[in-house]
């Protein structure tokens, strides 16, 4: 924490408490901008908050899907996304195009999209998921055949888990978990012998086939909570920085820490926080109402699915 950051804490819980503001946080954000949330969590668990947001505004600090998920669910409040460039690469890789076409060429396949996607292509799906509910929910759609968009490496990882269905994919991908390669796994673990490694599956199916552990960030998280071991974590890096500050004694290594920054992530700090609040900053999220509409089925059904 820098030495004026308390100042601006200060002021920020003042003003989230005058506006009548709920500030809620990805755990892929800094830990000073988690240390003012009032909900922390990963893409299921912000998406899910939407079911008991009590105040009339949201704060999302974040990127931009994460806002908008909310807003699709909580038309009624003002949802505020804390800085307007942060968006997710991963969610504009897709031309709806491409995906109409797949719809009318395959009319008895389920579509299903990670919640990393724009509103438009969530109105194309079927279903949404996110990477913590995503194989539980694939097993029980009632389709034999399933387009999975836009990330190849969930979507492998899903197809693995579920072999009883014949899972379909598209080229879309995670820019930061996608640069892991099967090396930079073989690197750490030599220079760290006996860590285990937990891994997140959007990084590619080589190096995620290295790892002791695979999973979303939530069940990294429980996975570092519920063991003793040194364990290398292969994913985002704010997951990293923010279990250390939990865990001070534990040996946890950060694979590649520079490739793991996602840079849309880190676009909101305490500042941004505080000018998003008091209107100074950030954007206020709005959504033509029909589209809405049409976005709304899919996210209904993960969470439907997903509890
Ligand atoms: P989760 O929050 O579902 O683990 O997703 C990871 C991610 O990349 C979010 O942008
Ligand atoms: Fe998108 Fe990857 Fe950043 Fe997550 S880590 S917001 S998937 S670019």
């Amino acid at each position: 924490m820098l030495p004026n950051d308390q100042a601006l804490i200060d002021e920020i819980l003042r003003e989230k408490k005058k506006n009548n503001t709920l500030i809620l946080a990805h755990t892929y954000q800094p830990p000073e901008v988690l240390a003012v949330a009032d909900l922390t969590g990963d893409s299921f668990a912000l998406a899910k908050a939407a079911e008991s947001l009590e105040a009339p505004r949201a704060l999302l600090c974040g990127v931009r899907f994460m806002a908008e998920t909310l807003k699709i669910l909580s038309p009624e409040k003002e949802v505020v996304l804390s800085h307007p460039d942060a968006g997710c690469p991963m969610a504009e890789q897709i031309n709806p195009k491409e995906v109409e076409a797949y719809r009318k060429a395959h009319p008895d396949h389920g579509i299903c999209a990670y919640v990393n996607t724009t509103a438009e292509l969530k109105a194309l799906a079927d279903v949404c998921v996110t990477s913590s509910s995503a194989v539980s929910i694939v097993r029980k759609l009632p389709y034999q055949d399933i387009l999975f968009l836009p990330d190849k490496n969930l979507g492998s990882f899903v197809a693995d888990a579920v072999p009883e269905k014949n899972i379909h994919l598209m080229n879309g991908y995670c820019p930061v978990h996608n640069e892991i390669t099967a090396q930079d796994i073989l690197s750490i673990k030599a220079a760290h012998p006996g860590a285990k490694v937990a891994i997140h599956p959007e990084c590619p199916r080589e190096a995620v086939a290295l790892a002791d552990m695979i999973g979303s960030t939530k069940d990294i998280i429980s996975y570092v909570n519920t063991r003793d071991d040194d364990i290398i974590l292969a994913t985002e890096r704010g997951v990293y920085d923010n279990l250390i500050l939990e865990f001070p004694d534990r040996k946890l290594y950060q694979l590649c820490p520079q490739k793991m920054t996602c840079a849309d992530m880190k676009k909101t700090n305490l500042q941004q926080v505080y000018d998003a609040l008091t209107g100074k900053g950030g954007e206020v999220i709005t959504l033509d109402e029909s589209l809405r509409l049409r976005a709304l089925g899919s996210i209904a059904s993960m969470l439907r699915y997903g509890n």
